[in-house]
């Protein structure tokens, strides 16, 4: 089902007229509600996925509720051949003008678990494969002289770690080197990288491995999150369409976090005392003035 309407959307209507976006892994949650807003705001948007049925059904899907143009193409993005071929395909149509890498792979296991084969399925698709992909299609702006703009999905684990989903956090922490990396290198020829970092947003991929049993619906109010709540997809498809559209231009190299604040709550160490009332307060006045009033009771200067 479609998920957005206009009032969704911070941006004027045409705002992304033409404007040609690849979304790796746009068949699904967070890639397609990306690819439904810029599709909305006027971009030919292209989605990949391995499963050419989904890219498919969410392309028409969104053209049926939006009209514009959505091309949903099968594409593994852990063999830097496919990319090379899909790739000629999306530009032989003329050049993309922005990329968002945001197709991975994640599951909740204890470390010592992992089997190598383990390790790879989430590396070989979120580190090596956004590389790729981003490789693939940097060089073609920068042969071309062209503008481009590469926005990758991260998370906030690459600030304070990952623990359980160990494989993501340190290929996610990879690609956030990568941005700030190719930033510097390919800024001055017009190429910029950014990225996001999502908090939760409850997406069937991502509950069904990082939250086995949870339901997406009933999971919408957090207390553990700052905000309380988690993230709406909206919130999301709004910053991806700032960072990938001219109007950020100056923005490069960024990481930016979505999250309600959550990876803040351990700054300073004192996040629990938002559950305090008036009386917890109060006494904890009372007994920090105790100690003052004996501490001075002793001074004799
Ligand atoms: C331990 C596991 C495992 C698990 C798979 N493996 N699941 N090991 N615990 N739960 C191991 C298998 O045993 C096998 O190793 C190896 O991984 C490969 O498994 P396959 O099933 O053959 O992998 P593959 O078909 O390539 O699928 C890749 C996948 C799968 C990553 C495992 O989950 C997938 O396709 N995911 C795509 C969508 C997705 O993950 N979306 C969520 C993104 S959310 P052996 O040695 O046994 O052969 C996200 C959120 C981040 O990233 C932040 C949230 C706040
Ligand atoms: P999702 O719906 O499972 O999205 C993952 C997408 O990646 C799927 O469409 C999948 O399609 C595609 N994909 C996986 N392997 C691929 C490959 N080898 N080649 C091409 N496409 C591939 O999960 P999501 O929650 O929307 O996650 C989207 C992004 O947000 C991910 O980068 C994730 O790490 C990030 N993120 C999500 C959250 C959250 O709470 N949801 C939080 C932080 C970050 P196929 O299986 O058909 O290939």
């Amino acid at each position: 089902m479609a998920e957005l309407a206009m009032s969704d959307l911070m941006f004027r209507e045409g705002l992304m007229k033409g404007q040609r976006i690849l979304i790796t892994g746009g068949g699904t949650g967070l890639g397609k509600v990306m690819a439904e807003a810029c599709l909305m705001l006027g971009a030919e948007v292209y989605i990949w996925g391995r499963r050419g049925g989904v890219v498919e059904d969410t392309a028409k899907e969104l053209m049926d509720a939006h009209g514009g143009k959505v091309v949903g193409m099968a594409c593994d993005i852990r063999v830097p051949e496919a990319i090379h071929d899909a790739m000629d395909q999306v530009w032989a149509g003329g050049p993309l003008t922005g990329l968002v890498n945001n197709a991975a792979g994640n599951f909740i296991s204890r470390t010592e678990d992992l089997s190598p084969r383990g390790f790879d399925a989430i590396a070989n698709i979120v580190f090596r494969g956004s590389f790729f992909v981003t490789l693939d299609c940097g060089k073609r702006w920068l042969e071309a002289g062209q503008h481009g703009s590469v926005v990758s999905i991260l998370t906030t684990w690459v600030w304070h770690g990952g623990p359980f989903t160990v494989p993501s956090a340190m290929s996610k922490a990879g690609l956030n080197v990568m941005t700030q990396s190719l930033a510097v290198e390919w800024g001055n020829r017009g190429v910029r990288l950014n990225a996001i970092a999502p908090g939760p947003f409850p997406t069937e991929g991502a509950w069904a491995r990082l939250n086995p049993g949870g339901s997406t619906e009933r999971e919408k109010a957090d207390p553990t999150i700052p905000l309380g709540r988690t993230g709406e997809m909206r919130e999301l498809a709004n910053l991806a369409v700032y960072l990938l559209d001219p109007g950020s231009a100056y923005v490069n190299g960024q990481t930016i976090a979505i999250d309600g604040g959550s990876h803040l709550q351990g700054g300073g160490g004192y996040s629990r005392l938002a559950s305090w009332g008036d009386a917890e307060w109060e006494e904890a006045r009372n007994s920090i003035r105790a100690a003052n009033e004996k501490d001075r009771a002793q001074r004799t200067v």
